[in-house]
């Protein structure tokens, strides 16, 4: 099964945006990760980004048609949208929420998550490396 590695709005421009907060690796970076570590653990995984919601959406409900897992990172999303959540909501199997920053250490309306209670498991504060932590879980147990 494959599994989705979907990213939010901003996270296309990983390595320009704001490098003292996300780091320097850029989304095309972040690819090479996932995939690489997805073939190690045996996983397919496929990696998207968007900054349209309701593409978002889209994928999510795809993803819930299909019964994949999902390694999410929501970006703004994450603290604002309840659509979303909603989406998220409907997948079958286990959904992992990311964050390459540390939401917590970081400016209150960051605090709040509407994914983090739906989560099989969320991942902050690693940068990229928390998204192969997420790939690494959902090996454990045959999870995806
Ligand atoms: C983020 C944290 C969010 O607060 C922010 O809006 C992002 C990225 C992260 O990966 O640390 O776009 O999800």
């Amino acid at each position: 099964m494959t599994v989705l590695i979907l990213n939010g709005p901003n996270l296309g421009r990983l390595g320009v945006r704001e490098p003292d907060v996300y780091g320097t690796a850029t989304y095309d970076d972040l690819v090479e990760l996932c995939t690489k570590t997805g073939a190690e653990l045996g996983l397919g995984v496929e990696v998207r980004q968007t900054d349209d919601e309701a593409e978002m959406i889209g994928w999510l409900h795809a993803a819930a048609d299909a019964g994949s897992a999902v390694v999410l990172n929501a970006g703004a999303w994450t603290h604002t949208s309840v659509a979303v959540r909603d989406a998220a909501s409907q997948l079958t199997a286990p959904l992992v929420e990311v964050h390459l920053s540390n939401i917590h250490a970081r400016e209150p309306f960051r605090h709040t998550s509407y994914l983090s209670d739906i989560a099989a498991a969320v991942v902050m504060g690693m940068g990229t490396e928390g998204y192969a932590a997420a790939l690494r879980f959902l090996a454990l147990d045959g999870r995806a």
